[in-house]
């Protein structure tokens, strides 16, 4: 099983890239897919998790070349040109992956099965099947887990539909489920969710409305392929602004995303007293794009604010090694959707806090972090990141802070969102090697 030592690393400083968004990269297959014409995609994240993506866009009838690491072309079959697959779609690790792809599949005319790995097959997906069921999908789950079965055929109708989470997976599912409806397809947020999917099916030429937390879709659309431009992950960054926050001295961040639908952890860093800085502001197509600057500061625990946790909620390992960082106590609530992505968040990081000497206290929607403002924060030793890509990278990071090396389990599934990590790591000065 492959695993991280990562040494304790003292000169955390310097200039890094993150690679291509998750979030975007996934629509832009998806979306690239059932558009007319070749859509050519620039900074694509050639991670795992994109990449089962693209296996199942092909496996549908999608040509898809890539011409190097970062650009694909994407050549479009228009809305009703998509194939059945010979065989099940296999989603990997990826939660967005199999859930918007549900939506996409319900309004096909042929029928389709998803499945994934471990972590996958244990994760809610009746999220997004009763939406889709409402609209007149015929979609079988095995007791709210995959393998997700979708029969096609199904003549599907606009809804109004009021999200019980605030899920931008489940928002999305049902907006592309939309695409394929008759009449109008509404979705009421119950707080901000990212909003990728809104932004590139305006790129792709289709009106879409959003005002007030409720956006709105008219069928038939047709998508125009178009030319687009995939910004830094914002959550891949996240690790480097924590870093560079508990740090040596000035991390750069450089092509990030800034979306303000993602950057909640630029607000809860800043109550916590961060430096981070937002310079240099572009774009890349619709998406926003600034260079982030990261300085060393004295954090100070703080109760987060929950309407912060959605826009943040990729980001919460990271943010707990800052909070065990910060001088007092740091509260989290309202984030009980963290049980429920590649790992349980909130057990796992805390046993793995716990294992490395920092005090915690499980809470059923959030936890309760004990900081101390001191310059070996963490014991070292070994942690478990049971699988979840994002729970190895908080532990990588934490080593800015360690006594002793911090060997990290279990983390192949790193390349799931950020496939270089330890080569962009140590140029922050972040140990870290990797071992099998
Ligand atoms: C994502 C939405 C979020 C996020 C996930 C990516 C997306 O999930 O956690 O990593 O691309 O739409 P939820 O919609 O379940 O909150």
């Amino acid at each position: 099983m492959t695993e991280y030592l990562v040494a304790p690393s003292t000169h955390v400083a310097g200039a890094v890239r993150v690679p291509g968004d998750k979030s975007i990269s996934h629509r832009a297959l998806m979306l690239g897919g059932i558009a007319e014409g070749i859509t050519e995609v620039r900074g694509f994240l050639e991670s795992e998790d994109c990449l089962a993506t693209m296996r199942a866009m092909r496996a549908l009838g999608v040509q898809i070349e890539q011409t190097n690491a970062r650009e694909i072309r994407v050549r479009g079959v228009g809305r009703t040109g998509l194939k059945a697959a010979a065989q099940a779609l296999d989603m990997g690790n990826s939660g967005t992956a199999m859930r918007l792809m549900t939506g996409l599949l319900a309004g096909q005319s042929f029928d389709s099965e998803l499945i994934g790995d471990s972590s996958l097959m244990k994760r809610p997906m009746e999220r997004v099947a009763t939406p889709l069921r409402q609209m007149g999908a015929r979609i079988e789950t095995a007791s709210g887990k995959p393998p997700v079965k979708i029969r096609g055929g199904a003549a599907l109708g606009g809804i109004r539909y009021d999200l019980p989470v605030a899920s931008a997976q489940v928002k999305s599912a049902v907006l592309l489920a939309g695409l394929y409806a008759q009449g109008q397809t509404t979705v009421i947020e119950p707080a901000v969710t990212r909003d990728h999917t809104e932004r590139m099916l305006l790129s792709f030429g289709c009106q879409v409305d959003s005002a007030h937390g409720e956006i709105r879709l008219t069928a038939p659309q047709r998508l125009e392929a178009c030319s687009l431009e995939v910004p830094g992950d914002f959550s891949s960054s996240a690790f480097f602004m924590v870093a560079g926050s508990i740090g040596a001295a000035l991390l750069t961040i450089s092509g990030v995303g800034i979306n303000p639908t993602r950057t909640g952890l630029l607000d809860i860093l800043g109550l916590m007293g961060a430096d981070l800085r937002v310079v240099n502001h572009r774009s890349a197509g619709a998406e926003p794009v600034a260079d982030i600057e990261v300085r060393p500061a004295a954090l100070k625990g703080i109760q987060v604010p929950e309407h912060l946790v959605p826009l943040a909620i990729d980001e919460f390992p990271a943010l707990f090694v800052a909070a065990a960082c910060a001088e007092g106590e740091t509260v989290v609530t309202g984030a009980e959707e963290l049980r429920v992505k590649e790992s349980d968040r909130i057990a796992v990081m805390a046993e793995g806090l716990t294992a490395m000497g920092v005090s915690c206290e499980v809470l059923p929607d959030g936890i309760r972090i004990q900081g101390r403002r001191e310059q070996q924060v963490f014991a070292g030793g070994t942690v478990d990141s049971h699988g979840d890509h994002r729970i190895a990278m908080s532990f990588a990071i934490a080593s800015a802070r360690a006594r002793a090396p911090i060997r990290i389990l279990d983390v192949a599934n790193v390349a799931t969102s950020f496939p270089d990590f330890p080569g962009v790591a140590r140029a922050a000065g972040i140990n870290v090697v990797t071992s099998q």
